[in-house]
Parts: structure tokens; sequence; C-alpha cells
């Protein structure tokens, strides 16, 4: 099939690519390169890519391709916090508009990258996709709105299919250091301690990155009339884990790494535990990283790779590496590209960033179905100042343990 992979060039997409052209795919990537030089050790074999930001993407980007995989987002709570109007731009308007195109363009399948964080706070009870969606963030809202705007794109001719991810965790050449995993690692390898904020208690689904790949995969395999529109949670009831057995599993494969519940943050009221069985029974989907095997790689990779503290709080975080690029005058306020993205590393198109007004009036769509969210889905303003000074954002996400337990 020929694919379009949106993110190529971040955490999943650089783990996703391989596995889909492993299976004979001819894949193509679309990125802004945000994170393209934020690797841990060798470089990646990206393919062929549009250095493209999703607010400019236009019909002839999505000419001749089967399927779209839509991964391009501001990928976690703490950069949609910061920057909710942005976050709605880029992760709600931008992603509907890139679905219109797909289907006027004729593509038949469009996988969305959703979250399992669409559940909220759900309980002790395992949620299935049938549950009541209760997005507690900009970020999650924004998964929702696209879910819904999809639905009513849905027709004979074009079937969207939402991929809930559980939190993705395990080594990619594209490190993100801000999930909880994978952060939980860093530190016990790096300070010897495995920090939880939280009185440890909330549960968080998680799920290997090359796990969300086979998963993906498997629905360009499936017949296309059996995932019409069809929602499914990815990952496995058995890595359904409180954070304090996440960090329990950690001080397992680190020697001498102490746990250390400090209890002092209460701040994320996410807490949820996933049924993971449609994507089982109908795509024929089994999850084969457990968390303990996936710190455990990870333990070994920091420590093969080299990993540094500066990158491991800096350029891997996702909302301190964007602070960056703003400081360096990379990205502008609203995080478009200021620089040509012929200069963007791995950029393989000659597509520039050039942003028009007109192009911009594209990017709105009507506003979205009211949702039931327990924080306000009004877009705020000013994203970019906070963004750009945003300390706060970054401490929370250096300061490990579960509050930056995000991620998806
Ligand atoms: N990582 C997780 O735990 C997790 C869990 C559930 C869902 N998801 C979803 O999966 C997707 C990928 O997540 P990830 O962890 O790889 O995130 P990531 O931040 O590593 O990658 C996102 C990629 O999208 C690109 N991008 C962002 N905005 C863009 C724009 N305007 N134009 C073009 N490219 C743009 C970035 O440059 C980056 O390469 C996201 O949609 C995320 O919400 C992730």
């Amino acid at each position: 099939m020929r694919v379009l992979v949106t993110g190529h060039q971040g955490y999943l997409g650089t783990v996703m690519v391989p596995v889909l052209r492993a299976r004979g795919h001819e894949v193509t990537g679309l990125d802004i390169g945000w994170f393209a030089d934020c690797v841990l050790g060798d470089a990646p074999q990206d393919p062929p890519g549009l250095a493209v930001d999703l607010r400019e993407v236009r019909a002839e980007h999505l000419a001749g391709f089967d399927a779209v995989i839509h991964l391009a987002a501001l990928s976690n709570d703490p950069l949609g916090a910061l920057a909710p109007r942005i976050t709605h731009d880029i992760n709600h308007h931008a992603s509907v508009r890139l679905a219109r195109l797909a289907k006027d363009a004729g593509v038949r399948r469009f996988l969305y990258a959703s979250t399992c964080s669409v559940y909220g706070a759900a309980g002790d009870g395992l949620v299935a996709e049938s549950a009541p969606l209760r997005p507690l963030t900009p970020y999650a809202q924004s998964k929702v709105r696209v879910e819904d705007d999809l639905v009513a794109l849905a027709d004979g001719d074009f079937s969207p299919v939402f991929l809930r991810n559980a939190t993705a965790f395990g080594f990619s050449p594209r490190l993100r250091a801000d999930i909880v995993l994978n952060n939980l690692v860093g530190h016990a390898v790096l300070d010897g301690v495995v920090k939880v904020l939280s009185d440890g208690t909330p549960w968080r689904p998680l799920v290997h990155a090359e796990d969300i790949a086979r998963a993906f995969a498997r629905c360009l395999d499936a017949p296309v009339e059996a995932i019409h529109c069809r929602a499914y949670n990815i990952g496995a009831e058995v890595n359904n884990l409180t954070v304090a057995d996440i960090a329990h599993a950690v001080a397992e494969v680190v020697p001498g790494a102490e746990v250390l519940i400090t209890g002092e943050s209460g701040a994320d009221p996410r807490s949820y535990r996933v049924d993971f069985s449609a994507a089982r029974r109908e795509l024929g989907f089994e999850a084969l990283w457990s968390v303990a095997d996936g710190a455990a790689e990870l333990a070994t990779e920091y420590c093969a790779r080299g990993l540094t503290a500066a990158d491991f709080t800096g350029r891997f975080v996702r909302l301190a590496r964007l602070r960056a690029l703003g400081e360096q005058g990379e990205i502008d306020a609203e995080l478009r590209r200021v620089a040509p993205a012929t200069a963007a590393p791995a950029a393989t198109s000659t597509e520039t960033a050039a942003t028009t007004s007109a192009e911009l009036s594209d990017s709105v769509t009507p506003e979205p179905k009211a949702q039931a969210p327990a924080t306000s889905t009004t877009p705020s303003r000013a994203d970019s100042a906070s963004l750009s000074s945003g300390a706060g954002g970054i401490e929370s996400a250096r300061a490990g343990g579960d509050p930056i337990g995000v991620g998806g």
C-alpha cells in the first residue's frame, strides 16, 4: 500500500516507519521536523518526506495514497496546557482539514492516533471503547473532537479508524523522556532514584512503541469494511499498572536504584484501566512487550548510547525542545518554522514552510461539538508567551515521576 505517515520524525513515527516498510508498504512522511535531529545514537533511516506544516497541507500532498496514518500533533498534556489554542489549531482543526483533503483525494483509510486519555478519570473498572469520553485536558479534548469530526466524514469511500493508544514506552531513536516509563528509567539510570511525585496509586495503561506500530499495520491489513469507523484501545491489560507498580518495575531492572514515593503532587487526576479485547478480537492484535521488558530495554539502550542528563531533561523533552527552538528563532510564536524548511534536518522535499494568511484561513473549521470535559474547552489566548517562557511546564517535566507521565 502507498501510505502517508504524518509525524514520521517523532517518537512513534520513527519506530513505525520501519515496521510498515518491512511489511512491504511504500511509505512517505510528512513532518515539520521539530525533533528530527533529537536522536539518541545512530540517525534513523527516514523515508522520503515532505517538510510541511500540517496547517499548510495542500490537496496535492495527499494525491495517490491508499492510506494516511496521522500521528503529527502536539503530543502531550504539558504542551496542551501551555498552548491550548495552538493545540486545537494543530491537533483538531488541521487534523480534520487533513482528513477532508485525504477524502477528496480518494484516500480510502485514515488511521488516527488517538489516546486512552480520552477516558479521563475512569476509576478502577476496565474501560472499553464504548465508555463515556471524559477528556480532562486540551490535549485529550482535541483528540475527542477529531474522532467526532472524522465520524461525520466517514462514508462508503472514506474509512477513518481511531487507535486509542495507551501511553507509550520503549526505545525510539527519537527518544521522548517525557512519558512515564522512559522518564522513570532515565532517572533510575542517571540519578539512582525512581521518584514518584504522587502517592503512586493512579492507574496508567502502557504500551510499547513497537506494539503501537504493529497495531497500525494490522489496520492496514484488515478488510476496510471490518474496521470502518471503529475505535480500538491499543495496549494490553497486563500493562495496566499503578504508577507505584511502574516505579517498582523500573527499580527491578536498574541495579541499585531506589523507589521514592513522595506524594507531594496530586495534580494529574487521570486514572483509568483499559479493556483491550476489541483489538484482540477484531484485529488479531496482541501486544508483545511487558513493562518489565520495556524497562530493561530502555536501561540497556540508555547506557549503551550514552544518555546524558542534559539531553534527558532538554532536547528529549518535547516542551523543552520547542522552547529552545523558539529561543533560537527557528519557530515563531505560533510554532511555525521561521527558517526555510530546507534548513530542517532530514527534510527531503522541496516544500517550504512559508505561511500565507490565505492558507491559514483554510485551517479553520466550524466550532466542534460540545463535549463534557472537566476543564474549559475554550481556546485561550497568548499561548505562545507562556510557551516561550514556559518554565513551569518544563520544570514539571524535569521533576520526574508520574505528573509528567502523559504522552498520550
Ligand atoms: N507517545 C505516546 O505515549 C502516545 C500515546 C497515545 C497517543 N499518541 C499520539 O501519537 C502521535 C505521535 O506521538 P509521538 O509520541 O510520536 O509524538 P512526537 O511529539 O514525538 O511526534 C509528533 C511529530 O509530529 C510533528 N508535528 C507536530 N506538529 C506538526 C505540524 N503542525 N506539522 C507537521 N508536523 C508536526 C512533530 O514534528 C513530531 O515529529 C500523537 O498524535 C500523539 O498524540 C502518543
